[in-house]
């Protein structure tokens, strides 16, 4: 049976490939307050702000590459068996070649309904010749169309696939993450007693309750590197 690794990645996994974090003084919510863009009162109240905000999101997507984190995570295909749970909705782990990837924030490529989001008839997966949406775009039940993306306060899709994920892993790789927010700081949780977890991310994170823990205190590309380093030499974490 080849071991099971589980990363779970947040916007630092995708600096290095030119998108920003969202905390800290240079974070993205410092220039764009998260309540103005990422509510639904906030598409309610200023549809035309929310829409270019992600019009923006959306246009810098068809071009970035992924990093070299990214794809020494999906080299380890070859080896093992890999999920990969990001809150990022940038489709970086799968233009690298990840090919099992739980996106916990949405997608920002797609688009759908804002009467029934998660309804699959209505998500739309736009293209770099569609990718501007005009505010007053109406999805395919007639409601205004709006970002397949999590908005504050709103349900999290995929949540007990990737609570699966975490039973079942032998290895929790965490990258680029504050932990600040749920449910991902509490799909650390469901990991079995005794899981090895690794967290690559040059700052210190928020492992309250995380249990015990190795950090290599490094960027995405440059701790994946540590990381493959170390699978080599765990001797009692090869595949049987
Ligand atoms: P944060 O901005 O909270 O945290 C980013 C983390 O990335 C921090 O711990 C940084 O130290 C780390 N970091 C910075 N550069 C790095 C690099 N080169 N390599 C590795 N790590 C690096 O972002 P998230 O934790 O992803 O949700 O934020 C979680 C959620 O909060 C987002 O998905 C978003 C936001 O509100 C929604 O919009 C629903």
């Amino acid at each position: 049976m080849r071991k099971k690794i589980v990363f779970l990645t947040g916007a630092g996994m995708s600096v290095e490939s030119g998108f920003k974090t969202f905390r800290g003084k240079y974070g993205l919510w410092a220039d764009f307050p998260a309540e103005e863009v990422a509510t639904k009162e906030a598409v309610e109240k200023q549809p035309d702000v929310v829409c270019q905000f992600f019009n923006q999101m959306r246009a810098m997507s068809w071009d970035a590459e992924p990093n070299e984190g990214h794809r020494l995570i999906a080299e380890l295909e070859k080896d093992y068996d890999v999920t990969v749970i990001t809150q990022n909705v940038d489709p970086l782990h799968e233009k690298a070649g990840s090919s099992h990837v739980i996106y916990l924030h949405g997608e920002v490529q797609k688009v759908t309904s804002s009467e029934d989001p998660n309804n699959p008839l209505y998500i739309q997966r736009l293209t770099r010749e569609t990718s501007d949406t005009p505010p007053g775009a109406r999805a395919a039940d007639g409601s205004p169309l709006r970002p397949y993306l999590v908005f504050y306060g709103e349900p999290v899709p995929h949540y007990q696939e990737a609570v699966e994920a975490m039973k079942a892993a032998d290895m929790l790789v965490i990258i680029g993450t504050s932990l600040i927010v749920t449910p991902a700081r509490g799909l650390t949780r469901r990991v079995r007693k005794g899981t090895p977890i690794y967290i690559i991310d040059p700052s210190e994170v928020n492992t309250k309750r995380l249990g015990p823990h190795t950090q290599i205190y490094k960027g995405a590309s440059e701790g994946m590197r540590e990381l493959v380093e170390r699978l080599k030499m765990l001797k009692t974490f090869t595949n049987e």
